[in-house]
């Protein structure tokens, strides 16, 4: 498969069935310019059946959404079309501003379960297409908005403290395994248009809930690539679980013989820095908000890393161009995935806001971090691959705030 790159426009081979599709199509073609309304996948699908073919109404229905997808690439010089999965959430608001910024794609889809202003709002101020009802839970939901894309980026995935429902199945494991494996089928089911995948998984897919417990003694160990999170459960830590099994099967799923498009997986650690809307959903954003509205008596242990958000974007849009057979990229397992830990734990993440003039007098909690175990990564596959260079605490801290009161999330110190 050749592979592609966000800088060179790319139009998908059209495939045999769909070629027949845009055959029947004409003839439709013209029995709808002699007038009348027409269902034009139940007419193509009549129209197949008069030339003595059986065609599947979905499948007809979804090849022609591929066509008007390529038609439309076509139309607008060819540059591809990219989707982006929870496009209202933190991480994935920032991935569709820099690709719509890039000005490399025809056109920037974003996926949601439900629009609102609140929510998707800023999406659609971008020029970003928003497609509503795409639930990770529902078979299927995500084929329209794929159809015709180049790329898909799947950020979208339940990422709380505690866990949604009180049901570590329902409310983590299912959306995160049941959910990936739902975009990739969808993804796969787009007649070969789909080059590329990037995942958006987690450190915590990478290192150990309890590092002591991993065989290389933890402490002082530096995960990487190669390392696989192994001992978290759905009773201890189902989160961390979720994304090492939807992770693990993403890698199964595209060994597969008939998949034709690869994968690339963006393993941030605890994401800081700027939002884009007033939503306070995010676990990240929730957290920032507990800092700065006196609603947290102690900060929280941070010993794993952190990652400005902006970085994370920026590695999900690199990681669509980058040449993923470049030597030295994959893991032992010949694996594309890239950590992204900007700063080392123990964190106090609020120091630079101490050290503020206007953060300062906000009502910040008393430091808790004294003796704490780091975790350490190494993020020299990001830096070297993708390009990224890890903004500082400072200023995921500091951008993130000014943010936090620019949204009204939180209310400006008198
Ligand atoms: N924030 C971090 O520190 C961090 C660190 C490492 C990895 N990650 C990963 O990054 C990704 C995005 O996280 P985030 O922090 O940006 O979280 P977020 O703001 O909560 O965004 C998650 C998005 O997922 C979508 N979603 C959740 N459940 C869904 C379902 N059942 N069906 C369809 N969509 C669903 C939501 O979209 P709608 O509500 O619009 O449908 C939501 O916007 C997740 O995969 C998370 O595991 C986050």
């Amino acid at each position: 498969m050749s592979k592609p790159s966000c800088s060179v426009p790319y139009i998908p081979p059209l495939l045999k069935d769909v070629a027949q599709v845009v055959r029947l199509a004409a003839t439709l073609g013209k029995k709808t310019a002699a007038g009348g309304k027409v269902d034009i996948c139940a007419a193509a699908v009549k129209n197949a059946a008069a030339e003595g073919v059986a065609m599947d109404p979905k499948k007809a229905a979804f090849t022609l959404g591929y066509l008007a997808g390529a038609r439309y690439a076509m139309r607008t010089q060819a540059k591809p079309i990219v989707c982006v999965t929870g496009g209202s959430g933190y991480i994935a608001g920032h991935v569709c501003k820099i690709l719509v910024e890039s000005g490399n794609f025809s056109q920037v889809r974003a996926t949601t379960r439900r629009k609102s202003p609140e929510k998707t709002g800023f999406l659609e101020e971008m020029g970003v297409h928003v497609f509503a009802g795409c639930d990770l839970m529902v078979e299927g939901s995500f084929l329209k908005a794929f159809a015709g894309c180049t790329f898909v980026i799947h950020c979208a995935s339940p990422f709380q403290f505690r866990t949604p429902g009180g049901d570590a199945q329902k409310g983590f494991v299912d959306p995160a395994l049941k959910g990936t494996l739902n975009v990739l089928n969808c993804a796969k089911n787009c007649y070969g248009s789909v080059k590329r995948v990037v995942l958006t998984s987690s450190c915590a897919a990478i290192s150990w809930g309890d590092a002591s417990k991993h065989p290389d003694g933890g402490k002082g160990h530096v995960w990487t690539e190669d390392d696989w999170q192994e001992d978290c459960t759905l009773t201890s830590s189902p989160y961390r679980l979720s994304k090492r099994l939807a992770e693990q099967a993403a890698w199964k799923f595209v060994g597969a013989a008939d998949v034709d498009f690869d994968l690339a997986v963006i393993c941030p650690a605890f994401v800081l820095g700027p939002v884009l809307s007033p939503r306070l959903d995010a676990a990240s954003v929730k957290h920032m908000k507990t800092l700065l509205d006196g609603s947290a008596q102690k900060t929280m242990t941070v010993t794993f890393g952190t990652v400005d958000v902006r970085d994370v974007a920026q590695a999900h849009v690199n990681a669509i161009g980058v040449d993923l057979g470049t030597r030295g990229l994959k893991n032992k397992l010949g694996q594309a995935r890239f950590i992204l830990s900007g700063c080392v734990g123990p964190l106090d993440l609020t120091a630079p806001l101490r050290a503020d003039a206007v953060f300062s007098k906000y009502p910040l909690p008393a430091v808790n971090v004294e003796g704490a175990e780091g975790t350490k990564y190494s993020h020299a596959r990001a830096e070297k691959f993708l390009g990224i260079r890890f903004r500082d605490l400072k200023t995921q801290m500091i951008d993130g705030a000014r943010s936090l009161v620019e949204y009204g999330i939180v209310k400006a110190a008198k």
